[in-house]
């Protein structure tokens, strides 16, 4: 951990609690809200110039067939995570990670099949299935003392032939599980042996610790396994750019990339000019900014870590591989049956809910770490008087 000042030291409250922040205003201004994945950082020095200068040039359609420059630049960047030989036609835009999530159910499945995903998981993971008349088919990861892996015997036993879709989150929200090459490898497996699309959101994944696992995407697993997966990815995780709702939706089979964008062809607005410019500025100039959050981050992680090994040994929590977010188990806490509420009234501090993350979750919270230091041990000591009272 460092303990040279760094302008993130410097966040304030004040600054952050303005109508246009949802994060800053859902609860009272006495609460710390450490909930929605924002983080409390400026954004990239590059992106505020490029989008300065397009506000300048024009903020007319932009490229509607899918701006060729971006495009360009994602197939490379994705080549070098391990994506190779992605074509033009294999990738096409999105106004966000989400409509790619709900559009990929309503193109690869009918109403009436089972999805399949692992819970806990990143909410609308849920709501796309259930809220598109198909049926949630959920596994429980499994909760071991080194952390959160995959059952697959579950998975297996959780087959029937109205099987047809996993959903994926890789690096995983709300665990920051960065699954492994052979896990992966089992997935696969898994998939091309009961013949199922895969829809994996790889938003977090320029999001890794340095100590992660190396990062497959699930795509590069093997070329038969790419044919039957679309990738999900953005920007906004790693460039706090949540506002600028823009996504992508990959995959070596063009035809899937085909049949999402014709599910929702005339309902699905395209993505707005400024993030195309915003994104584009993001992978030919964030680089260095990326690099940085994400060592403060790392840093706040540690610090989160070592508050709970010593302040809060009750609470078990595996350090998260990648992304700014802390799943917490407070299930054996007298007020697990309403802990959000608690720690909201109690604590004054505002986290996820993790009845919220699937079935089985009540009693958990999910803590957003992407703010300066002072404000998380500001958060963290709330929480460990509340729970500790
Ligand atoms: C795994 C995951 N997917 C998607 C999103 C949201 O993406 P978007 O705002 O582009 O729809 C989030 C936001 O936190 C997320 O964690």
């Amino acid at each position: 951990m460092t303990n040279t000042a760094h302008p993130y030291d410097t966040v304030l409250p004040d600054s952050l609690r303005h109508a246009d922040n949802y994060k800053w205003t859902k609860f009272g201004d006495d609460v710390l809200p450490m909930w929605v994945a924002d983080m409390d950082f400026p954004v990239a020095p590059a992106i505020l110039s490029a989008l300065q200068g397009r506000l300048s040039r024009s903020v007319g359609y932009p490229q509607m067939p899918g701006d060729p420059t971006l495009k360009a630049q994602l197939i490379a960047k994705l080549a070098k995570d391990g994506l190779s030989d992605l074509t033009s036609e294999g990738v096409a835009f999105l106004p966000g990670v989400v409509p790619g999530l709900y559009a990929a159910v309503q193109a690869l499945t009918e109403v009436g099949d089972e999805v399949l995903t692992v819970t806990p998981t990143y909410p609308p993971f849920l709501s796309a299935t259930t809220d598109q008349g198909r049926v949630l088919n959920a596994v429980k990861l499994i909760e071991g003392k080194a952390g959160w892996t995959m059952d697959f015997a579950a998975l297996e036993a959780a087959i029937t032939p109205k099987t047809k879709l996993l959903m994926l989150c890789h690096p995983h929200n709300p665990t920051g599980r960065v699954w492994t090459r052979s896990e992966l490898e089992q997935l696969a497996e898994f998939v091309l042996k009961h013949k199922l699309y895969v829809v994996t959101d790889e938003l977090h994944a320029d999001l890794r610790f340095s100590d992660a696992p190396d990062y497959v995407p699930f795509a590069a697993i093997s070329p038969e396994v790419a044919q039957r997966t679309i990738t999900l990815t953005g920007p906004c995780k790693a460039y706090n750019t949540a506002g600028l709702s823009i996504g992508a939706m990959i995959s070596h089979n063009p035809d899937l990339v085909a049949k999402l964008e014709k599910t929702t062809h005339g309902t699905m607005g395209h993505p707005s000019a400024l993030s195309v410019t915003m994104w584009q500025a993001a992978l030919s100039g964030g680089a260095e900014w990326l690099a940085d959050t994400l060592k403060y981050l790392q840093a706040n992680r540690d610090f989160l870590s070592e508050f709970m090994a010593r302040e809060l040994p009750q609470v078990p929590y595996t350090p998260p591989e990648a992304t700014y977010l802390a799943w917490l188990d407070l299930r054996s806490h007298p007020r697990a049956a309403d802990i959000q509420q608690f720690l909201l009234e109690e604590a004054k501090l505002a986290l996820n809910d993790g009845l919220t993350f699937g079935e089985g979750y009540q009693g958990f919270v999910r803590l957003n770490f992407a703010t300066s230091r002072e404000l998380l041990q500001d958060g963290l000591e709330r929480l460990a008087k509340a729970v500790k009272a």
